[in-house]
């Protein structure tokens, strides 16, 4: 019996490379995004490739009611969703004070509000029927002491990883794992979407990246092996754990160095 996972933010990135994962992996999806035409493209890829049925629903997860839209169009469509990606998001670089106060807003909207609706929406089932998967994607950003210049991002990511890891031990012993999985430099469309990709490419040489692909298998396994949370890549885990044991100002001037290497700060 093929399961059914909903990825948010599927269209691009690790989110469409979660899809042909999970496809591969004999999961049927639900894929969401605003743009609808790349989603599209990735179901007739599933389905091709990996025999996987596909329902596609283009949504704008900063408007406050798409979480339960989601869930009122998914049972509509007689679905279960027995896996959860918490994948969308973006980062902003134009400065706290230089940012609106909507943009701020629809950014705590994507990338915290909507992972904690959809995890309280879906959760409550999967618990039920004991079995479930909820795969939240973070970032090496939220182990840092603070990010610079797109000032909400690695505290929202914070926030996810410290919420994860909350849900993975009170859902411990239910059938439902929970995971957080927190990508550091990755190769996707994200920084040609916040502006930075020239700075980015200039300040971290090829060997820091990593494909999309890659990091995506690492998320899927880490939830399958019930792993609370999961950081892809050696050298990422080398920051996180620098992070972890420096002192607060020592790790705060590392991440002053990054912002200012990238003109954020
Ligand atoms: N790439 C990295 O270096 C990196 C590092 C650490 C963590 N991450 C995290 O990984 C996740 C995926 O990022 P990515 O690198 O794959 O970036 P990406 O290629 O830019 O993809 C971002 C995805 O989020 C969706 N999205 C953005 N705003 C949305 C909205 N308002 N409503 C619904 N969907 C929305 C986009 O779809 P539409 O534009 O079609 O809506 C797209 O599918 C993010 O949470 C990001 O913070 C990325």
């Amino acid at each position: 019996m093929r399961r059914t996972v909903l990825i948010t933010g599927a269209s691009a990135g690790i989110g469409a490379a979660l899809a042909r994962t999970y496809a591969g992996r004999g999961w049927n999806l639900i894929l969401t995004a605003r743009r609808e035409a790349p989603l599209n493209a990735l179901a007739e890829a599933a389905a091709a490739a990996y025999g996987a049925a596909t329902v596609v629903i283009p949504e704008d997860l900063a408007d406050p009611a798409a979480p339960e839209r989601l869930v009122a169009d998914i049972a509509a469509g007689g679905l279960v969703v027995d896996g959860l990606v918490n994948n969308a998001g973006f980062s902003r670089v134009t400065g706290f004070l230089d940012t609106d106060l909507s943009a701020h807003r629809a950014m705590i909207q994507v990338m915290l509000t909507a992972p904690v609706e959809l995890s309280r929406l879906f959760l409550p089932g999967m618990v039920e029927r004991r079995f479930g998967r909820v795969l939240n994607v973070a970032s090496l950003a939220g182990q840092m002491p603070a990010t610079g210049g797109d000032t909400l991002y690695g505290p929202i990511k914070s926030f996810l990883i410290k919420a994860s890891q909350g849900l993975h031990l009170e859902t411990q012993g239910t059938g439902v794992h929970v995971t957080v999985l927190n990508p550091g430099y990755t190769l996707t469309e994200f920084h040609d979407v916040n502006g930075s990709r020239e700075q980015v490419s200039s300040a971290y040489p090829a060997w820091m990246w990593m494909d999309a692909a890659r990091v995506a298998r690492i998320g899927y396994d880490a939830c399958e092996a019930n792993r609370p949370s999961v950081t892809p890549g050696v050298m990422n885990n080398v920051m996180a754990g620098l992070a972890r044991f420096l002192p607060d100002g020592l790790a705060l001037r590392m991440v002053a160095n990054h912002a200012k290497r990238l003109e954020r700060i």
